[in-house]
C-alpha cells in the first residue's frame, strides 16, 4: 500500500501508540482487500455493542493517548443508570456498561448511543466518504444517501474516527457499487414492517451480490423508516452493505445506469406468497406474552408519532411490559410534542441508548415477547427468548390483550 508521509508517521508511532494501533489494523485491512491506498473519511459511526471485546480495543487505543479527529457518532450501549434500577443486572454487567460510557467519552466520540444517526444526527452526503459500522445503517447510507462507506466493525470504524482514513476498497470505488442481481417484486409492501419481511426474504439469496430490487407495482416513495427496514433486513439475513431501488435511489435512476451498463449475473422474482411463506416462518407461534419491544433499529421520532396515535386511550395489560427503543432526542421531540404523555399514559416505555442485545432484558427470558422487527427476534431468540412478528397495530393489540 503507498502511505503518505503522515500516515507512515501514524504508522511508525510517532503520533503515539493509539494512533499507531489504530493504524496497523487499517494497513492490515487494506492489504488484505488489495487496497492501494488510505482516502480520507469525512465521518463515522461506531457499532459499539457494550460487549467486552469492543470496550477493550477503545481502551486500548486510549491508553496510547489516541483521541478522535472525526468525531463518530455511536451505536446504542444500554441505558445503565435506568435499567439497572428496573431489572436484575449483575455487578460486573453495570461495570462494563458505565466503563464503555466512559471510554467512548475519553476517546472523544459522541455519545448519540443511537442505532440509526443516517436519519438524524449524523447524516452523510452523495459521494461522501465515510466509515460505517452498525449493519442497518451501513446499507443505508451507502444505498438511500449515496454516501460510500463499507460494512465497517466498530473496530476498524473506530481506528477511522482516530486516524481519519479509511482504505481504498470495496464500496468506495464506483465500480463496485454497481448492481449485479436483478430482484423483481410483484407488489409494493405497505408499511415498514412490510418493507422489512421483504428485505429478510431478499437478503436469504444475495450473496455477495449488489441486488437492484425493481417493482412492478410502485406507486408512493417509499419513507425513509420503509427503506432501512428494508436494508436493515437485508443485512440480517444477508451481509447487504450496498443495494438499489430502481427509480428510487439515486445510484439507480434507471436500469442502465444501477448496472453500470451491465448484464445482471442472476435474477431473483419475488411474489406476494413468498413473503407472506416468509412473515409465517420468521414468526412464533401465539400464546401468552411478557413483552413487546419496538424499536430495532431505533424508532425515529416519526415511528413515535404513529405509536402515539395507535395506542391513545388505549392500556397495556398488567402482565406485560411494552419498551420502545429510541433515541435521547427522539424521546424530547416527543416529549414536547405531546407524544409521551399519550404513551406513558397507555402503560408504554420509551428507552434511549439501549440496544435490543443488552444484558439489561434477560428478566423476560423464558417468557415469549412480541416484535414487529425480524432483527429483534433474531438476536432475542439467540439469548432465550423467542418472539411473534406482527405489524405495529397488531403488536399494540397484542400489550392490551396480554396474548396474540
Ligand atoms: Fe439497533 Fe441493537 Fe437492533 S443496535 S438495530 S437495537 S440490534
Amino acid at each position: 500500500m503507498r502511505l503518505t508521509d503522515n500516515e507512515k508517521q501514524m504508522l511508525d508511532g510517532t503520533h503515539g501508540e493509539g494512533v499507531q494501533k489504530a493504524m496497523e489494523l487499517l494497513v492490515a485491512l487494506g492489504k488484505s482487500f488489495d487496497a492501494e491506498k488510505l482516502i480520507p473519511v469525512s465521518r463515522a459511526h461506531v457499532a459499539l455493542s457494550g460487549q467486552e471485546g469492543d470496550t477493550y480495543w477503545c481502551q486500548l487505543l486510549v491508553d496510547g493517548g489516541a483521541h478522535c479527529k472525526v468525531i463518530p457518532s455511536t451505536n446504542p450501549a444500554w441505558d445503565v443508570e435506568g435499567l439497572s434500577k428496573v431489572y436484575d443486572v449483575t455487578k460486573e454487567e453495570k461495570e462494563l456498561g458505565e466503563r464503555t460510557i466512559d471510554v467512548y467519552r475519553r476517546i472523544g466520540a459522541r455519545l448519540s448511543f443511537c442505532c440509526t444517526p443516517e436519519l438524524a444526527g449524523n447524516v452523510p452526503s452523495f459521494g461522501e466518504h465515510v466509515a460505517f459500522s452498525e449493519s442497518s445503517a451501513t446499507p443505508y447510507v451507502n444505498a438511500v444517501l449515496g454516501a460510500r462507506s463499507n460494512r465497517e466493525s466498530s473496530c476498524s470504524a473506530l481506528a477511522s474516527a482516530v486516524t481519519g482514513v479509511t482504505p481504498l476498497y470495496g464500496y468506495h470505488i464506483d465500480e463496485n457499487r454497481a448492481g449485479t442481481m436483478l430482484v423483481e417484486v410483484e407488489h409494493q409492501p405497505d408499511e415498514a414492517y412490510d418493507w422489512g419481511i421483504l428485505g429478510y426474504y431478499i437478503g436469504k439469496f444475495v450473496g455477495n451480490h449488489v441486488p437492484v430490487i425493481s417493482f412492478r407495482d410502485l406507486h408512493r416513495r417509499p419513507s425513509p423508516e420503509e427503506l432501512l427496514y428494508l436494508g436493515a433486513e437485508m443485512a440480517t439475513s444477508g451481509c447487504v452493505g450496498m443495494y438499489h431501488v430502481l427509480g428510487i435511489t439515486p445510484e439507480a435512476v434507471s436500469r442502465e445506469v444501477a448496472f453500470q451498463g451491465k448484464t445482471p449475473q442472476e435474477i431473483l422474482l419475488v411474489t406476494k406468497k413468498d413473503i407472506a411463506r416468509q412473515e409465517e416462518e420468521l414468526s412464533e407461534k401465539g400464546g401468552k406474552i411478557n413483552l413487546v419491544m419496538l424499536g430495532c433499529p431505533h424508532y425515529s421520532y416519526e415511528q413515535l408519532r404513529e405509536l402515539s396515535l395507535l395506542i391513545k386511550n388505549r392500556r397495556v395489560h398488567r402482565d406485560v411490559a411494552f419498551w420502545v427503543l429510541t433515541s435521547f432526542d427522539a424521546i424530547e421531540l416527543a416529549r414536547r410534542s405531546g407524544d409521551l404523555e399519550v404513551i406513558e399514559n397507555a402503560g408504554c416505555r420509551l428507552v434511549p441508548d439501549t440496544c435490543i442485545d443488552e444484558p439489561c432484558w434477560k428478566s423476560f427470558e423464558g417468557g415469549l415477547g412480541v416484535t414487529d422487527s425480524p432483527k429483534c427476534m433474531y438476536y432475542r431468540d439467540r439469548r432465550g427468548q423467542p418472539f411473534v412478528l406482527r405489524r405495529l397495530s397488531e403488536c399494540i393489540d397484542a400489550a392490551e390483550k396480554g396474548e396474540v
